[in-house]
């Protein structure tokens, strides 16, 4: 799009050299010399520049400047004068030109003012479109999510050629989202980034002298609770002198940035003080719940016993079915309460593969395969390791029933392992071509009692996550939506030594 120049003079002759000349540099020229033509132009677009006579009948250009100025606030002004008055030139800036050309122009004067003009309003943006988008923001969930929509909206809002929002995490700095082209050198921006943090305030930093044109680095620093956590970092490769006015909003932008951060933070932990709360209330009502079962039961044999002796065989078929109800509660009670404390591993020699298999099988009598290819993809060189069977069964159980219930009888499911010598792991993925999920159910599938199943419990994925945990392990999850979703559990072959002990490790 063009970009829109507002020129007035009260010369016709001087107005159509000037509407002739900014026409051939490529702008939308609107020329006048009438100053309610000009109001009225300003009133129904928005312009870029305004280039005005300093000497007009019947309203000189200060009046005219300041009537636009009511009408588009931010509009840039470079005010016309011929040589003798420079003084009022130089009050124009005082009352809010942008600079001032004096009549007639040298060569390529005009050209310069305005290209310097235009690239200087190119970084005092709207506040308020960085407040809004600050405050879109600070609505909004995931962090990583949060941080790509700042280094969008600040590309978008500064015309920089990118930006960079980088986290302090255990003492390094680490980028954590980025928009716009790729840096040419990451360490730069970092550096800005530190410097800005050090001093907490908005920094700037000019780039590598290339031939005579050096880009410009802004840095400003994410300040959330007591200290910076990051900065944002633009980088343009013109050279443009970002001025006080530029750095502000860059702070403020930065400032919507870390609250939205801190959001994020305090509703994470919300959350997940939330779900433990929560644990903490479940593990305890099964508690409460637990001995009055075991009476329960008791009393339902002694019933079943003597039902026996007077031989009401309806009666004790009644019986035995409460018996095999609260059998089925004591199970559920005694689930939820090993979940709630912590678990001892019983390691012993387990091969993986019949393991695996056992699950697939278990799983497959609850779930409907018929339309499901199952593939393993086992790798021959898996060497039985110090694992616990029966927890591990619970975990791959889980996982391989998420994945047949998200194929829904049809598709692929894969079953694989990987042996690695060298680091001492075996991987097990579980793959399945089902539906995926979104990144909020991805985000929250670890969470206890999270589910998106009309009669799922939520538990499935936390309580693999923890056995692969006690492991020393790792649980990983990988899911695009409307493709499908990877499990990886990456556990150690052997329980951890004591490093202190543990011999020389070769590479
Ligand atoms: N393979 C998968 N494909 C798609 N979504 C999945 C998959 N595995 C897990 N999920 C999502 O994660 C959620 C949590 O899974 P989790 O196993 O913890 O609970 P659940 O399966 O809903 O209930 P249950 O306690 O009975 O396992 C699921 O409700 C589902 O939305
Ligand atoms: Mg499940």
């Amino acid at each position: 799009m063009k970009q829109k120049v507002l020129v007035m003079d009260d010369d016709p002759a001087i107005l159509e050299v000037l509407e002739m000349r900014l026409s051939a540099m490529g702008f939308d020229v609107t020329a006048t010399s009438d100053p309610r033509t000009a109001l009225e132009a300003v009133e129904a677009t928005r312009f870029d520049l305004a280039l005005l006579d300093l000497r007009m009948e019947p309203m000189d250009g200060m009046r005219v400047m300041e009537a636009l100025h009511e009408r588009q606030p931010r509009l840039p002004v470079l005010i016309m004068t011929a040589h003798g008055t420079i003084q009022t030139a130089v009050e124009a800036v005082r009352r809010g030109a942008f600079d001032y050309l004096t009549k007639p122009f040298v060569r390529d004067e005009l050209r310069s003012k305005i290209a310097r003009t235009l690239a200087t309003r190119r970084w005092a943006r709207d506040r308020e479109r960085l407040l809004t988008v600050g405050q879109a923001l600070a609505s909004s969930g995931v962090v990583a999510r949060v941080l790509d929509a700042v280094a969008q909206a600040t590309v978008e809002a500064t015309d920089a050629d990118r930006c960079v929002v980088f986290q302090l995490e255990q003492g390094r700095l680490v980028p954590m989202a980025s928009a716009g082209s790729p840096p040419p050198s990451w360490e730069k921006l970092a550096a800005a980034a530190t410097a800005a943090m050090d001093k907490g305030v908005p920094i700037t930093a000019s780039g590598p002298l290339e031939g005579a044109e050096g880009g410009t680095i802004v840095a400003a620093p994410l300040v959330v609770q007591r200290g910076p956590a990051g900065a944002l970092v633009i980088e343009t490769a013109a050279r443009i002198e970002p001025v006080e006015d530029d750095l502000e909003i860059l702070a403020l932008f930065s400032s919507q940035a870390a609250i939205a951060i801190r959001n994020t933070h305090d509703l994470e932990r919300l959350k997940s003080g939330a779900v433990a709360a929560l644990g903490r209330m479940a593990t305890q009502v099964a508690h409460e719940v637990k001995n009055p079962l075991a009476g329960l039961r008791l009393y339902v044999h002694h019933l079943e016993q003597r039902l026996a002796k007077t031989g009401d065989a309806e009666a004790r078929e009644l019986a035995g079915k409460i018996a095999n109800t609260v059998d089925h509660l004591a199970s559920v009670v005694a689930e939820i309460t090993a979940f709630g404390r912590p678990l001892e591993l019983h390691r012993e020699a387990t091969a993986l593969h019949p393991l695996l298999d056992e699950c697939l099988e278990l799983a497959r009598a609850r779930r409907p395969t018929d339309g499901v290819e199952i593939v393993r993809a086992y790798d021959p060189a898996c060497p039985a390791a110090q694992l616990d069977e029966r927890e591990l069964r619970k975990a791959f159980l889980n996982l391989v029933l998420n994945a047949l219930e998200a194929l829904e009888g049809a598709g692929r499911l894969t079953v694989a392992t990987a042996y690695s010598p060298t680091a001492g792991t075996v991987t097990v993925t579980i793959e399945d071509t089902g539906p995926g999920m979104t990144e909020e159910t991805l985000s929250r599938a670890f969470d206890l009692f999270f589910t998106t199943k009309p009669d799922g419990t939520g538990l499935g994925m936390s309580i693999a996550r923890s056995v692969i945990n006690l492991h020393a392990g790792e649980l990983t999850v990988s899911s695009r939506l409307g493709y499908g979703t990877r499990v990886e559990a990456r556990l150690p072959l052997e329980p951890a030594a004591d490093p202190a002990r543990a011999p020389d490790a070769h590479a």
